[in-house]
């Protein structure tokens, strides 16, 4: 099955929001997530994301909004009575009953006797065909999480809601995990709506990823486009690390801007600009750690013209194998990350070396000063 593009699948979120008393968890907010598509919302912890959920699911009664289900407004509709499941990080499988049995579940509630041949698919689909006559605790905490999926996706629901379901697993049952989620959705074709804090499992599985801070979306989009193009502070430190320079737009130059920072000049393509970009006015110029290349001070006049640059002087190597990991420190930008390939590696880039940092202007961003320069910088490392 295939993303259909005739909308009768699409989850719909039509200014929904959820008040506690005083308190706003999910300001009112606008979403669509296309039928057949890994949707993941991501978000520190508490920003609001099992709140969204759980009113997809109905087990939560929204303060303003409606959510609707293809052309069905659902929003008054029972949890039992929308075609949606949910699996949490408690895998909440029945202790008693083995594997097949809870996979059967849902089939035998309705009544149905005959459910040999649709636990066997399903079991199979998720990889337990051998581990039917189980019980629970005999399986390892992934393979738990696998039976919490067939259970819930054999009642055929139209979207399968996952509330953090691999966070209970270590690092690298967890990536196995990642890609068999991945392949299990790839292969039924239901919509996934999958909450995680974690930014590179929302960037690994899903198709489209909503940013959310504090109760709002930020930001919605493709893996790519997010990473490449954040358009504020928050997404810019929550995924993955952004060097963000202070600068000041100085003048047009065809395509590109021109940003003042210290006594340098940067060059920035226009269209990447989410700021307003009239001369004089102040932004923050984006540029990613493994976009900057590094060369010793001694070299500095084989840097190719037409590249940003700025000067600095090696603060930190950190060298992680495949890579090293500098700080250098800028008289222009404070400290600037740069992540080098481990390929060639001159054996003067150490610290206390004078360098000069540069890198395509094609890969400079910018985003509105009027910004805190550091949101979404703590949120990642309290996880
Ligand atoms: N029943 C409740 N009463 C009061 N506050 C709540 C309730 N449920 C959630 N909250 C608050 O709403 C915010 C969002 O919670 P939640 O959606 O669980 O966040 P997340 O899943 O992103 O960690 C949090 O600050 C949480 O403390
Ligand atoms: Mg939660």
């Amino acid at each position: 099955m295939k993303t259909t593009t005739d909308g009768s699948g699409d989850v719909r979120l039509d200014g929904i929001g959820k008040t506690y008393g005083a308190f706003t968890a999910v300001h009112p907010l606008d979403l669509i997530v296309p039928q057949g598509s890994f949707f993941a919302l991501l978000g520190a912890s508490g920003c609001g994301k099992t709140t969204t959920l759980r009113m997809i699911a109905g087990l939560e009664e929204p303060s303003c909004g409606t959510v609707r289900l293809g052309d069905q407004d659902v929003t008054q509709l029972p949890p039992y009575k929308r075609p949606v499941n949910t699996v949490f990080q408690s895998y909440a499988l029945f202790p008693h009953l083995d594997i097949y049995e809870n996979v059967a579940f849902g089939l035998r509630r309705r009544g149905i006797k005959s459910v040999k041949k649709q636990v066997e698919e399903m079991l199979d689909l998720v990889q337990l065909g051998e581990q039917a006559r189980k019980k629970p605790h005999q399986l390892s905490g992934g393979q738990q999480q696998r039976v919490a999926v067939a259970r819930a996706l054999i009642n055929h629901p139209k979207v399968l809601l996952l509330d953090e379901p691999l966070g209970a697993l270590d690092l690298k049952l967890r990536r196995q995990m990642q890609l068999e989620l991945k392949r299990i959705q790839t292969e039924v074709g239901i919509t996934f709506i999958h909450v995680t804090h974690d930014q590179e499992e929302a960037m690994t599985m899903a198709d489209t990823v909503a940013v959310m801070n504090a109760g709002r979306v930020e930001q919605q989009g493709s893996p790519t486009e997010l990473y490449e193009n954040p358009r504020t502070t928050f997404v810019a430190n929550f995924l993955g690390t952004s060097n963000l320079i202070e600068a000041e737009v100085d003048s047009r130059s065809g395509d590109d801007i021109v940003l003042r920072a210290g006594d340098g000049k940067l060059l920035l393509p226009a269209a990447r600009c989410s700021a307003p970009a009239a001369t004089g006015e102040k932004v923050l110029a984006g540029i990613r750690p493994e976009k900057i290349a590094l060369t010793h001070a001694d070299d500095a006049g084989s840097v190719p013209g037409g590249r940003n640059r700025l000067t600095g002087t090696i603060a930190d190597a950190g060298f992680i194998g495949v890579s090293t990991q500098y700080v250098i420190d800028s008289p222009v930008a404070g400290a600037l990350a740069v992540y080098a390939q481990n390929v060639e590696r001159d054996t003067r880039l150490v610290p206390g070396a004078e360098v000069v940092l540069h890198w395509n202007p094609a890969h400079t961003f910018a985003l509105d000063a009027a910004q805190d320069i550091d949101a979404g910088t703590e949120e990642e490392a309290a996880v």
